[in-house]
């Protein structure tokens, strides 16, 4: 039996190929929600718009410090893994519940994956620095997106034989519902956007968001892309953003606030945007697989290959950098190179856990 556990928006998102290959094969699964996330609108939506299974399993863990938030996912994790005892688990990216998921499945010497292995932004004040190297270094089957992760992986000690370089499930996920998208939602129109004449923008990382100072230029940034270009800026608003922005009390006239989008919505408004402003992991991977450029209100990135191929570029949390990221990523030309993968990632990660399962 095979245990899958998630917590996030991007978890459930970039889960879903995995998940959709269970069912595809008929294995024996289970899927344990740790509640990380919860609002409709965060968790709920996916599951109902990529048609996923129901939990089995909700901790209903909720927010909270860096240190309760851990300790409740791995106390519900273990009750949990006892009663289920899987041959091994399976954990994606980066959060808390990734690298709390994977220290109670190891202590009870239940096999770990990883799913998007060996990314590092090697800026440790990050809490997904440390959850990715704790979760790595804790992991018996490491699967790496790209040769890149792969590297870091190998510098960092951790023996070949347990690194299989995948691509990354995100591109199984645009693959499998960018035509669905275009199918079954018109959020262009009902927005009243045009393709290719707004801007899109994401930002909930909590290094830019609960720094008053960073939130404060981010948002100036915007309204200068917003000024300069004349264009709608669209900003789907994270609720961790939402109520900093709301402590901050500042005008923020010209900028379309909206409620996070299900990820049919935003696939579609990423894919036919001018371009993309972002300090999200999984948005500078989407934007890249779309064609799309993609400027990153950060000071690093764990996704190195975007910014090799030219499809990204780092602009940080400073409004003028902001602007001149912007003035130049509308003049990339798509055609850029996908550094990661053919959208069969979650194929390749089940066929080496059914394998893992008869060892
Ligand atoms: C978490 C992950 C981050 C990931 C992001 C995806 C960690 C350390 N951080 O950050 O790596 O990129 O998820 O979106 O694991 N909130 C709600 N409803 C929800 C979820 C959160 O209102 O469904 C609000 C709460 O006020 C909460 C805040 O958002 O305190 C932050 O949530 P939390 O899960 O702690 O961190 P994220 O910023 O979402
Ligand atoms: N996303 C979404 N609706 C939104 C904003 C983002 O569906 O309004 C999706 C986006 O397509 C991507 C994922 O959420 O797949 C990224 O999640 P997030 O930025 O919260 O986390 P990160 O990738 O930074 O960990």
């Amino acid at each position: 039996m095979i245990g899958i556990i998630l917590g996030t928006r991007p978890e459930i998102i970039k889960m879903s190929p995995v998940i959709r290959e269970c069912e595809r094969r008929g294995l024996d699964y289970f899927i344990l929600h740790t509640g990380q996330h919860y609002s409709y609108e965060m968790d709920r939506l996916f599951f109902e718009e990529l048609e996923l299974p129901d939990p089995d399993y909700n901790l209903d863990v909720g927010s909270g410090s860096q240190a309760s938030q851990t300790a409740k996912i791995m106390t519900g994790v273990e009750d949990v893994l006892v009663k289920e005892a899987p041959d091994l688990i399976l954990v994606q990216g980066d959060t808390n519940t990734v690298m709390a998921g994977a220290l109670a499945a190891s202590k009870l010497h239940v096999r770990v994956g990883h799913i998007e292995a060996g990314l590092r932004s090697f800026n440790r004040l990050m809490p997904e620095e440390i959850n990715r190297i704790l979760t790595d270094h804790m992991s018996d089957y490491l699967f790496a997106p790209t040769e890149n992760a792969r590297k870091n992986l190998l510098a960092e000690g951790i023996a070949d034989r347990r690194i299989c370089v995948t691509g990354n499930t995100v591109v199984d996920a645009v693959y499998q519902n960018l035509d669905i998208s275009r199918k079954k939602v018109s959020v262009l129109k009902d927005l009243d956007l045009k393709s290719r004449e707004y801007f899109l923008v994401t930002a909930h990382r909590q290094e830019n968001v609960d720094n008053r100072a960073r939130l404060k230029e981010i948002l100036r940034g915007l309204l200068g892309v917003q000024k300069e270009f004349a264009l709608p800026v669209v900003f789907p608003v994270h609720p961790r953003t939402e109520k900093r922005i709301k402590e901050l009390g500042i005008g923020i006239d010209g900028l379309n606030f909206t409620k996070p989008f299900g990820f049919l919505e935003f696939l579609q408004l990423e894919s036919q945007a001018k371009a993309v402003l972002t300090d999200s992991g999984g948005v500078q991977e989407e934007t890249c697989v779309l064609g799309v450029p993609c400027a990153t209100m950060r000071y690093d990135t764990e996704r190195p290959e975007t910014l090799n191929v030219g499809s990204n570029v780092l602009v940080g949390a400073d409004s003028r950098k902001i602007l001149e990221g912007v003035r130049f990523a509308v003049t990339r030309k798509p055609g850029w190179e996908n550094p990661y993968g053919d959208g069969i990632a979650g194929k390749m990660i089940v066929m080496v856990c059914v394998a893992a399962q008869s060892q």
